[in-house]
């Protein structure tokens, strides 16, 4: 949540922070802003909303080689221009941008900054006026009042801070939120995601926790908090700018909805070896090999695909799964087996409440195994080991080809774990995948279909059910999330059996309820759940496979293997919500209050 992006060197810094917060968007989007500095002093521009709304606020005639710029995803103090980043010192000597959270803001001001009076409800603005403080009344130089400052707060932080007597340092800090610093011909470019960057250079360094870097035109010094320098090799990204782009497409989302047989074919190659066998870190292996339990941990479409694995697992491999929502692990942990593994999956590799459970039971000595789509992220770092699910980047705030690489991945484990507890299997995984791959290229191919579904069910409506038993209620589930999140029709996903004791109450004349079915041993039951809410007047869009299908069945799935339905039946699934949010005009892309990495718990 929140981008951050810096700038020094020869070329103007106002563009290049503009064209980086751009691609940041994704991390927030409820104000921006930059601040520029030059030989007339420092430059803020800020504004409410979207990078569009701050473009047009940049003086077209400001300038400067240095400066730094922020995307923000309001945590503490309403989205409004007072709260939007640069934030000041009150002798405007001092100028920041934060991403996270200063979780001893309150105290600070307290214990530290009485008398001062605050510009803005953030939690950001006691760094920037510490900073002001050691260096004014204590008299620190500004890199040792840096540091300084940096001691006295707990929390998450990735800052960069300027000094507006001193035109060509970016002094930079991390702690718990991500920060890359990219490395150029007589320039650094600082940025929360390579993405942000990428279109100037693919050298990268990385910041651990509690590191600061003092970055210039040609240098940057990596310090711990006491000063001691710290020697880093970059490294590079192997990331194309053009993946970033949206093409020919209108929203991100649809592109990545598009992508998705190529991601599953993708990941045939990357985890098959010369002899058509799976291909695993052996260390892997050997670990889920020792294990009595697998814990699952994860948040909101992560979450979900960790339910589809806890199947995979124990349909193929027969490994008792538990699957749990990070937040709730937290404070709330079960009872553990005497050998426990955990696999965390998370697309960014940065959500916070996933990491503070990684955290968590690392210190009781437990290991870990991130399932994530980006190398090197946080989660990727911290754990044992670490799968990528190579679905290259997700730009849309809403996951989709995250969530099927992730299950495609979770697949090719419970596979390899079966094969080697000797489990034979009449399951020719990669073939599986590979008609997969195919069934769901058909259903991408049939937007029309799905848009007129929308059209007839959701058109009018304020709500939906989702309905399914087995893994097509997990599927249920990310549907349901999928439509709320962005076309904010109010959605939920059951299990078909559940709906009786309860929320059938919520079904009158028209209510629309999409079901399910993709699993032949619960067909006659789910069938008999649609007559129950048909009989109290449910508009029902039932969407099965071939094979079990009827002939009044709305929208029909081509048959695959039914360890791996999800894969296909979710498709039609995210079209709905995406031609609902289009019908709504709503920000496909960028559904409101949301941000696309959850860097904060
Ligand atoms: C929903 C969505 C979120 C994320 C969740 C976890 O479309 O994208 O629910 O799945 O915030 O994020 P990651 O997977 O990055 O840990």
């Amino acid at each position: 949540m929140c981008g951050i992006v810096g700038y020094v060197g020869s070329q103007d810094a106002a563009e290049i922070l503009l064209k980086g917060l751009e691609k940041l968007e994704y991390r927030g989007y409820d104000s921006a802003g930059i601040a520029l500095l030059n030989k007339g002093g420092v430059h803020v521009f800020k504004e409410k909303g979207r990078i569009a709304a701050l473009r047009k606020a940049v003086d077209q005639s400001a300038s400067g080689h240095l400066g730094i710029g922020h995307t923000r995803w309001a945590t503490h103090g309403e989205p409004n221009r007072r709260n939007a980043h640069p934030h000041q010192s009150s002798n405007t000597r001092f100028t920041i941008v934060h991403n996270g959270v200063i979780e001893n803001y309150k105290e600070i001001k307290q214990e530290l900054l009485g008398g001062i009076q605050f510009n803005s409800e953030t939690d950001t603005e006691v760094i920037v006026q510490l900073m002001e403080r050691f260096v004014d009344d204590k008299g620190l130089q500004v890199e040792e009042a840096f540091r300084e400052t940096l001691s006295v707060l707990k929390g998450s932080y990735a800052i960069a801070l300027m000094d507006s007597e001193n035109d060509h340092t970016i002094y930079v800090g991390k702690n718990k939120s991500p920060l890359l610093i990219g490395i150029g011909q007589d320039f650094h470019v600082i940025a929360s995601d390579a993405m942000a960057a990428l279109q100037l250079t693919n050298q990268f360094v990385e910041l651990m926790d509690e590191e600061i870097v003092i970055v210039q035109n040609s240098s940057k010094t990596i310090k711990n908090l006491s000063g001691q320098m710290i020697h880093r090799s970059p490294f590079t990204v192997k990331l194309d700018a053009k993946d970033i782009e949206k093409g020919p497409y209108p929203h991100y989302m649809l592109k990545e909805i598009d992508e998705q047989p190529f991601v599953i074919r993708k990941l045939v190659t990357k985890y098959q070896n010369g002899d058509g066998e799976i291909t695993i870190d052996e260390n892997i292996r050997e670990a889920l090999q020792e294990t009595d339990r697998i814990y699952i941990v994860a948040c909101g479409t992560s979450y979900h695909a960790g339910l589809v694995g806890k199947q995979l697992f124990e349909r193929i491999a027969h490994i008792p799964v538990e699957v749990h929502i990070a937040s709730e692990f937290l404070y709330n942990r079960p009872l553990l087996s005497s050998h426990p593994m955990f696999i965390f999956i998370s697309q960014s590799g940065e959500t916070a409440d996933s990491r503070g459970v990684l955290v968590d039971i690392k210190k009781s000595g437990y290991r870990a195994l991130a399932l994530t789509n980006v190398p090197g992220s946080t989660l990727s770092r911290e754990s044992d080991f670490t799968l990528i699910t190579h679905a290259g980047p997700e730009i849309a705030v809403a996951s989709t080809k995250a969530y099927t690489a992730q299950i495609a991945v979770l697949a090719i484990l419970a596979s390899d774990c079966a094969r080697n507890r000797g489990i034979q299997r009449n399951f020719d995984l990669f073939k599986e995948l590979g008609l997969a791959a195919n069934a769901m290229e058909i259903m991408i191919n049939r937007k029309e279909q799905i848009e007129e579904i929308v059209w007839k069910y959701l058109s009018v409506s304020r709500n939906c059910f989702f309905i399914g038993r087995s893994v097509d209620y997990y599927v249920c589930l990310e549907g349901a999330l999928k439509l709320k999140e962005i076309s904010y029709i109010q959605a939920e996903g059951f299990a078909g059996g559940e709906l009786k004791h309860g929320t059938i109450a919520l079904i009158e004349e028209g209510t629309p309820v999409i079901a399910l079915l993709t699993q032949p041993h619960v067909s006659g039951n789910i069938r008999s759940n649609v007559q129950e809410v048909m009989a109290r007047g449910a508009n029902v869009c039932m969407i099965s496979i071939e094979g079990i299908e009827d002939k009044n069945d709305q929208l029909v799935v081509p048959h695959i293997h039914e360890y791996l339905t999800p894969l296909v039946s979710v498709i039609p699934l995210q079209l709905i919500a995406y031609y609902a949010a289009l019908y709504r005009g709503c920000d496909v892309d960028k559904p409101r209050n949301l941000a696309k990495s959850v860097t904060v718990e």
